[in-house]
């Protein structure tokens, strides 16, 4: 398996601009996933690291090499298309297996390794039908077999779950982890789901508009995202953002704000003291996942960084494992993350918990991270 290096990547299609110096590196044996907005420039990226589609300019490496000359042939690249691009006169074996069939494999090798993906991936009934009497998702999962099959340097997903219903979704989510972990493979996943960025990824690369946000660890996005935008969009329900006012009491500072019944100084933890310490006195967008506002109990009261505020309780959302109640706090509507059992009540007012050491700042100009 091989590295992969995007360096100052821009792409324009005559005066417009849709990818904006994207730098991106990752080893051998990462599975990096590209997240953002329907039109950022995830599958553009993606196909011009498998030299479908020229580069403006920047070079795209792979184990050290200039591949920007390339035929897409000489990449050594297995991609999975968003629109499949299956051959319809082909039977699904055999366009699985056309690659296998180039390279002049064994039949018995290319049989074997047919049965083997058709039965990871559910489709093993399927094998003698022609893609037009497939589903889409069962398209789908033909496109990642023909992928599966080979052992090229890279393997290139657009979406391969897209088309999924949920619980095969999360089904094949789990056989591409296990596949990643089996053969160590170099990755490149496109998804607009952040729950399969999550899991799957050792990297996320967050793009938005053809400019990269972040790139980081799962945990790192998550825990501590460069800026607004990355900050809500991973996570579900977002991470709520309000505005705050920063003040200082005998060397402690607080967020101020309010909610419902009145004004709340929510004290802010020692660690992130200096750096909002030059906030003083101004406004700065404070971001609570709902997970850090829970219904108030015995628990939570326990910790020096919880602070207790009432709020008004707006919608009630069982979701099974848990309860999102949508609440009134500094008047605006945000999340909060309760018991799958929850006593809180739609059109009541009750008590919550806020972990103030989970809580993040980000300016309200730039919206970069304090
Ligand atoms: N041939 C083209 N000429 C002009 N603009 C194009 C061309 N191909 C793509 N674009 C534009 O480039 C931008 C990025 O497209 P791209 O397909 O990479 O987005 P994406 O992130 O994959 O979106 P999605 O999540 O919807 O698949 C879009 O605004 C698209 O309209
Ligand atoms: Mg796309």
């Amino acid at each position: 398996m091989s590295s992969l290096k995007i360096q100052n990547i821009c792409k324009s299609y005559e005066s417009l601009s849709i990818l904006k110096n994207i730098n991106i590196e990752i080893e051998s044996g990462d599975f990096l996933v590209l997240v953002g907005p329907s039109g950022c420039g995830k599958s553009t990226l993606l196909n011009m690291i498998a030299g479908l589609d020229e580069i403006s300019s920047g070079d795209i490496v792979i184990d050290e090499a200039v591949v920007n000359r390339f035929h897409p042939s000489e990449r050594d690249i297995a991609m999975v298309f968003q629109s499949y691009a299956l051959y319809p006169n082909m039977t699904v074996r055999d366009n699985i297996a056309f690659g296998m069939k180039i390279r002049k494999v064994p039949k018995d090798q290319q049989d074997k390794a047919v049965a083997e993906v058709a039965d990871m991936l559910q489709i093993a009934h399927l094998l003698n039908r022609k893609p037009g009497h497939l589903s889409g998702g069962q398209r789908q999962r033909v496109a990642m077999g023909r992928a599966l099959v080979r052992d090229p340097k890279i393997f290139l997903f657009d979406e391969p779950l897209s088309n999924l219903d949920a619980k095969l979704r999360v089904d094949m989510r789990t056989e591409i982890k296990k596949l990643h972990q089996r053969l160590q493979a170099t990755i490149v996943y496109v998804t607009h789901d952040q729950i399969e960025a999550m899991t799957l990824a050792t990297k996320i690369a967050v793009m938005k508009d053809g400019v990269l946000q972040q790139l980081g660890a799962p945990r790192d996005i998550y825990y501590e995202p460069a800026n607004t935008f990355v900050a809500t969009f991973m996570g579900s329900p977002s991470m709520n953002l309000v505005s705050a006012r920063i003040a200082s009491n005998d060397g402690q500072l607080y967020a101020q704000v309010n909610s419902g019944s009145g004004q709340y100084a929510l004290p802010i933890a020692q660690k992130l003291a200096p750096r909002l310490t030059p906030y003083i006195g101004e406004n700065v967008t404070l971001g609570i996942r709902p997970e850090d506002i829970v219904e108030k109990d015995d628990t939570t009261r326990l910790s020096e960084t919880v602070v207790e505020v009432s709020c008004r309780v707006e919608v009630v959302e069982p979701t099974g494992p848990d309860t999102i109640a949508v609440v009134q706090f500094n008047d605006q509507e945000v999340s909060a993350r309760c018991k799958a059992v929850s006593a809180v009540e739609s059109n009541t007012t009750a008590e919550f918990a806020i972990n103030m050491s989970h809580v993040h700042f980000f300016d309200s100009t730039t919206q970069a991270r304090i």
